[in-house]
């Protein structure tokens, strides 16, 4: 099996080396799609990055609906008694596992998997398959699990009972508590189920794990989503009639725009056109195949629209808007203590599970990205009214608490 150096670069202050497998599809394959049944369902491709030589790599795939992709990342720290950790699993595909066989050829075999958050279901998905992958691994899972819509226990989702264990509130309790240190954030309540993440501190290489809380948004689309370019540049186009075609800028232009859905649902820079004009639009449309949703694009930009992604690369960390509105206001005191306990950490940079990593910051750039529970904001309000009227429609009807 071939094995393709993709390339190294200078990323900040860590140089990168990525690695991809394979170019075999079968290689790919994701059996459990239907359990989350988002894009890219089956295929997943992996690629792998070493972020430092010989102690912390990153494996990264997409993940999406309606051609919305993001990275979705797990991260690998070698132990030093030998051995590996994993935060937050990706995929099990014959490709994912390959590269990880990999390592534990060089380095141990798996010994810790880390559940680092109760409410990211792209996340939790894939753990009970990946776990029964490496049947030596102990399973830590964040306290207070749940699942949709009913309660299962987390034996029904396929994690190993005689290997699982919670997360205790003390960190120095665990067996990894000379390497790693953690900070449970929450649960916050959101009504139906809570919400809560586990940051990790990996400190020998004052390397901080975070799931869906931090974001750092690449001007460029990421390599891991440009293995298939065709999303970006599904969303590259102006209008239904608009061919699809493969330029860095179009796959540049796509990607700035798939940020601001990923992150705002509809920016106040996008407007959509009624579905029954849609259909009408579709049949200009120089391709109408399926995987072109038949040629239906409702979508219209306004010409200002890279002035609201150019708002979200002002400073170089953000909590992702969709969590500033709609989940960490409900319980803004819990949110800033946690980010100060953070603050007892020297890290140097933060490797989160999507949009881009590493970054290179420390903790007082952390902790400012969190001041918008304070009242500062840089990002233009006008993106955030449809997400402050789902709000206000959830607080309504109570289903979710109102922000305190
Ligand atoms: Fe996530």
């Amino acid at each position: 099996m071939p094995i393709w150096v993709m390339g190294t670069e200078e990323r900040g202050r860590d140089t990168i080396t990525t690695l991809n497998s394979s170019s075999r599809p079968g290689d790919w394959f994701w059996g459990f799609w239907p359990l989350v049944p988002i894009y890219p369902y089956a295929r997943r491709q992996t690629l792998r990055q070493e972020i430092i030589p010989d102690t912390l790599w990153t494996f990264e795939q997409v993940q999406g609906i309606f051609y919305v992709v993001v990275p979705v990342r797990m991260t690998v720290v070698k132990l030093e008694a030998g051995g590996l950790l994993v935060y937050s699993p990706v995929a099990p595909t014959p490709e994912c596992k390959r590269l990880l066989r990999e390592l534990e050829a060089q380095h141990g075999e798996v010994k810790y998997i880390i559940l680092p958050t109760i409410s990211g279901l792209e996340h939790k998905v894939f753990v009970g398959p990946f776990a029964r992958c490496f049947p030596n691994a102990q399973v830590y899972v964040a306290p207070q699990q749940w699942s949709f819509p009913i309660d299962l226990p987390l034996s029904w989702l396929g994690f190993p009972p005689e290997r699982t264990e919670v997360l205790p509130p003390d960190s120095s309790k665990t067996p990894f508590a000379d390497e790693f240190d953690y900070e449970i954030l929450g649960p916050i309540d959101l009504g139906l189920r809570p919400f809560s993440e586990v940051a990790f501190f990996h400190k020998r290489s004052r390397s901080l794990l975070v799931t869906d809380t931090i974001v750092s948004i690449p001007e460029e689309p990421p390599e891991v989503v440009q293995l298939d370019p065709y999303p970006l540049l599904f969303h590259a186009r102006d209008e239904a009639r608009d061919r699809i075609e493969d330029s860095p800028q179009l796959r540049r232009k796509g990607w700035q725009r798939i940020c601001l859905f990923a992150l705002y649902f509809r920016a106040s820079v996008l407007d959509t056109i009624p579905l029954l004009k849609a259909f009408l639009l579709a049949s200009n449309a120089p391709e109408r195949s399926k995987k072109a949703y038949f040629g239906i694009y409702p979508f219209k930009w306004k010409e200002n629209w890279q002035q609201s992604f150019a708002a979200l690369r002002k400073s170089n960390l953000l909590v992702a808007p969709i969590l500033q509105t709609l989940i960490l206001n409900r319980n803004s005191k819990e949110t800033l203590n946690w980010a100060k306990r953070i603050g007892r950490w020297d890290f140097k940079r933060i490797v989160p599970c999507h949009f881009s990593a590493p970054i290179t910051a420390d903790w007082q750039q952390f902790r400012e990205a969190f001041t918008f529970l304070e009242g500062k904001n840089s990002l233009p309000r006008a993106d955030f009214e449809v997400m402050e009227q789902i709000d206000e429609i959830l607080v309504r009807t109570r289903i979710v608490p109102p922000a305190r």
